[in-house]
């Protein structure tokens, strides 16, 4: 179609590629160009567009494309295309790969998860790994070689405090011989947490003992690894509920072992300066609007940061990768730090390719602030997993009886639906109720939709004619005709959400479409179209709603 248009510009004589969009009023699409072509030509967007739209319609291959074109004041194209066009469209988009988006193959680290070891999942981790793992997927599907790493903060005062927890309730055992396990983690982390808050003496005693954990030091680190692999396990276990999935469980510990060749690297660059000790790298820039303070390399007393933890992770995975882009699904709220990491990784000549932090919203209860439980605390991500589990087992008699897997993949549609159909940029009300309705813009829904054609579609290889049946059969032809593209956009802005919403979009057309045609009794080619539609139809569901990790339920 744009095509036609072009060709159509030039025989007018005007050099411009035309922009055709689609259209949510009376036309399937519109041309928008008569203001250009006006400002550039000197004529009235009237007269270019009554000329555009004349030529149009003289063309003898007209219906290939056209069932009506016609201009609109102020100076708008309207399109209506013809069923045929619709039909070729659809059956060229049938025979492509990965439903039609465009392939790429870049290398891509995609750095999400981010849990504390130590410490439990908590609601923090829910966006992260969800989104994440979603536009990992979809990164992924369109050739990219995707590499996904956890990034575990596992060198932190959390792992001092709990070396120190240890060290008190095992004073007369080797360390090799004690032995932890998440119970004891559970109970051992906040319990030393609170007694720093209380006591200067202890908080410095584990500050420490970070410190001594960071520079290796050889008893602590026996301890360290005990820690590590009784609390991965746990934080893979919810992982795995979710879906989520790593190529990497490298963490800031791993990093640290670049730090040393990294602070040569940049000393060498000369852009490292001394600081009552401590050694930072100038970062400001003068159209900054706000301040964006030094970089800290090293605190004076050696001991290395968050941010010096990241610049090194983007130095390892230069050295080991050479990836085109470095992708951080982190909370927007880190967004200064990014800023920094950024900052030095370019001026330091660290890394040079793309580098994005997708900074998502957060997670909020009813008073629409960060979720919390009644008394303050953070809820455990596996006790809100839980409470949505019992929500959907409340809500009727049958999901009592249900399949365990079947309800576990409905949990994580309710859950990850919810979530991915907002712009990750902005905060939402976890609402269990409201997520878990069959009618809505809920993950039940799609599923819903998806089961229900199932049941009365059978393997259909015969190729649609050019036919179609009625408004509502060509108005979900025209939404899978749109499905390439939303593919492509989401991947080019890490959005899952184009995703999710086109995917409601989708199962509101099909629906329509099949209270509008009735399906039973059908005969002949229209059987064969109208099964073909909705063949095309859950194929182009079940991808999609594996992008944003979400499996289909046998039964619901
Ligand atoms: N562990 C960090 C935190 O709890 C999140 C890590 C995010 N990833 C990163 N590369 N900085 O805030």
């Amino acid at each position: 179609m744009e095509q036609i248009f072009k060709k159509t510009f030039k025989d007018l004589g005007y050099d411009i590629d035309p922009k055709i969009s689609k259209s949510n009023k009376d036309a399937d699409f519109q041309c928008d160009d008569c203001f250009k072509l006006a400002k550039e030509y000197h004529k009235s967007p009237q007269v270019i567009g009554e000329e555009i739209t004349q030529a149009i319609n003289k063309l003898d291959n007209f219906s290939d494309y056209f069932k009506e074109v016609s201009f609109a004041n102020p100076g708008f194209i309207n399109i209506k295309v013809s069923d045929t066009y619709i039909c070729t469209k659809l059956k060229e988009l049938m025979e492509k790969p990965i439903l039609g988006a465009t392939k790429e193959n870049d290398t891509i680290v995609v750095d999400y998860g981010g849990p504390n070891v130590a410490k439990p999942l908590h609601v923090g981790h829910l966006r992260t790994a969800i989104i994440g793992q979603a536009i990992n997927n979809i990164l992924k599907f369109k050739g990219n070689k995707t590499i996904g790493d956890v990034h575990l903060g596992d060198i932190g005062l959390q792992m001092g405090q709990v070396i120190y927890g240890i060290l008190e309730d095992f004073p007369n055992t080797k360390v090799e011989d004690i032995e932890i396990d998440l119970n004891y983690l559970n109970e051992t982390y906040p319990k030393v947490s609170a007694l720093c808050e209380e006591d200067e003496n202890k908080k410095q005693k584990c500050a420490l003992i970070t410190k001594e954990l960071q520079d290796g030091k050889p008893e602590y680190m026996v301890l360290w690894q005990k820690v590590l692999d009784v609390s991965v396990a746990d934080i893979k276990r919810i992982y795995d509920y979710l879906d989520v999935h790593f190529d990497l469980w490298y963490g800031e510990k791993k990093a640290s072992e670049y730090l040393e060749e990294l602070t040569n690297h940049l000393e060498k660059q000369g852009i490292v300066k001394e600081d009552d000790g401590a050694k930072i790298i100038e970062i400001k820039e003068e159209d900054d609007k706000v301040e964006v303070p030094p970089f800290i390399l090293e605190k004076s007393d050696g001991a290395f940061l968050y941010s010096s933890s990241d610049l090194a992770t983007i130095y390892q995975r230069e050295k080991d990768y050479h990836p085109d882009a470095i992708v951080y699904v982190v909370d927007a709220r880190q967004s200064m730090h990014f800023t920094q990491v950024f900052r030095v990784a370019k001026k330091g000549n660290v890394y040079h390719g793309i580098l994005k932090h997708e900074g998502y919203g957060t997670v909020n209860g009813p008073d629409n602030r960060p979720f919390k439980t009644r008394s303050g605390e953070t809820v455990k991500l596996e006790k809100l997993i839980g409470e949505v589990r019992d929500e959907f087992i409340s809500l009727r008699e049958e999901n009592k009886t249900m399949d365990k897997e079947d309800i576990d993949k409905i949990v994580n549609a309710i859950i990850k639906f919810a979530d991915l159909q907002n712009n990750l940029e902005r905060n939402y009300i976890f609402d269990i109720k409201k997520f878990s309705e069959v009618n809505g813009k809920t993950g039940p829904y799609i599923l819903y939709t998806y089961l229900r054609f199932n049941k009365i579609i059978s393997e259909n290889n015969n190729t649609i004619s050019n036919t179609i049946y009625s408004e509502t059969d060509r108005s979900l032809r025209l939404k899978m005709l749109e499905v390439s593209e939303i593919i492509d956009i989401a991947a080019k802005e890490r959005r899952p959400h184009y995703i999710a919403n086109y995917l409601y979009e989708l199962c509101e057309s099909a629906n329509n479409f099949y209270q509008n045609n009735r399906m039973s009794g059908l005969e002949g080619t229209k059987k064969d179209d109208l099964e073909i539609i909705l063949n095309f139809n859950n194929k182009i569901i079940e991808t999609l709603l594996k992008l944003l990790g979400i499996n289909i339920p046998k039964v619901m």
